[in-house]
Order: C-alpha cells, then structure tokens, then sequence
C-alpha cells in the first residue's frame, strides 16, 4: 500500500494543530538520531534555526548542549506547548516562534533571525520537506538562499520515494515522498552545495517504522 497521501495538504494545518494540541511539548522526549548526528558535524554554531519543529525535542536537545535555538513552526499549537515546556525547563537559550513556510511571515522571521546574528548560522530541518507541499517547499528554498550567508550549513532529514510503500506509525496525513536527486538540484539553484548525503534505513526507526530517509548538509557558497 502506498501512503503518499498529498490530498491531505489543504487539511494539513488543522492536522498539525490536532496533533500537538494538549501536549507537554519535547522537555522530555529523547532527542532524534539525526539531532545527535548534527550536534557533532556542527559545532561552534552561534545559531541553530530549527524550522517545523513539532514538539520540540531536537530544539530543547540543541539548547540543553549549550546551543543557542530560534525554532519555527505554523502549528500554533506546538508552538505554544513548547512554550510551557520551555517555561519549566528555565532555558533563557531556545525561542519559538509561529510563522508557515508559504507565507511572508516565514521570510520575514527567518531573515530577521540571521540578520540579528554574528557568526555561524545552521538551519535544521528533521521530517520536514514531506510535510510540505511543493509549493511550499519551492518557498522554503527561496526563503533560505534570502536570508542566509555564504558559509551557513542547512541540514536536512526527510522521507524519500522509497520509503512510500513502508509501515507507518503516525495517523495518515498529508506527506509528499522526496527525490534525493531533486534536493540536490533545487539546492544548487538556490546557492547551496552538498557537503554531506546519505540515505537509507536503520537512521530514523520509531518502532515498526523504519522510514527509508534520506539526510543531507548542504552550505550556502
Ligand atoms: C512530521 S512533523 C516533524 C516535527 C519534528 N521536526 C520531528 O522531527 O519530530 C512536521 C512539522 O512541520 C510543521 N509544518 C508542516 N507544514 C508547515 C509549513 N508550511 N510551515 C511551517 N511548519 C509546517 C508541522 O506543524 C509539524 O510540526
């Protein structure tokens, strides 16, 4: 069974909102392979921009190893569970902020957080592309080439083709299963090159979910 499900897109928000509504946020939650992964391959960072950043635990993971976080979602509801958490946690070195790629807003949040920043910037992005529309996705490129400088590192975790036809645990919803090979060509359009790609399983299992993912590091040049 296939579960490339974009029907969903225009449903999407109301998803995401259902799904982080009530939740204590990521406090709590062991951080993702690929956030482990990153920490190491980017060190010396002044600034990590995590953008769909859900529940929160790769940001609350960044900041809690002494890394400074500004992380971006369009749920509204995730957002403000990562509020809480980060109100109980006493972290003063994570920020949330509510904007959707697709929108002004997007541009002008990320483009005001590098500008507003001396030195190294990585944007992270975990299972984020395929919850995007490619509309949406085209957007996020354009948004990233605006708004940062030469040198910064984009690091990426996505599901691709191959992974269409694989067990899932989450309820279906909206995803767009990703060609590597397309990354590859939109990044260098927009200004990036590939420091760093691999793909396949084993990198981003949550129980009978072994998501055929795809990781990248691309730098702005
Ligand atoms: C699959 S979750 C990934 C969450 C987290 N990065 C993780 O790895 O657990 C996708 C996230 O992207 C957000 N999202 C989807 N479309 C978006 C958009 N156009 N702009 C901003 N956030 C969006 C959703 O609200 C959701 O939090």
């Amino acid at each position: 069974m296939l579960h490339d499900n974009r029907v969903g897109g225009r449903d999407k928000g109301r998803y995401w909102n259902e799904f982080y509504a009530g939740r204590p946020g990521g406090k709590i939650d062991p951080p993702s392979q690929f956030a482990a992964f990153v920490l190491q391959e980017a060190p010396d960072l002044s600034l990590m921009i995590e953008v769909g950043s859900g529940g929160g635990r790769d940001s609350f993971f960044f900041a809690r190893h002494g890394v400074t976080v500004a992380a971006i979602d369009g749920s509204i509801s995730a957002v403000q569970a990562c509020e809480r958490s980060r109100a109980d946690s006493g972290l003063a070195n994570v920020t949330f902020h509510c904007a959707s790629v697709g929108t002004s807003q997007f541009h002008e949040v990320i483009s005001a957080l590098r500008s507003a920043t001396d030195g190294p910037v990585m944007v992270y992005a975990r299972f984020f592309l395929h919850a995007l529309t490619d509309d949406e996705e085209d957007d996020f490129f354009s948004g990233l080439a605006e708004a940062l400088e030469i040198g910064d590192l984009v690091a990426f975790e996505y599901r691709t083709v191959r992974d269409a036809s694989g067990a899932k645990v989450t309820p279906d919803h909206y995803r767009r299963f990703v060609d590597p090979a397309q990354v590859f060509v939109k990044a260098g359009s927009h200004g990036f090159v590939v420091d760093y790609a691999v793909e396949g399983y084993g990198l981003a299992k949550f129980k009978q979910d072994d998501a055929y993912v795809a990781r990248c590091i691309l730098r702005k040049i």
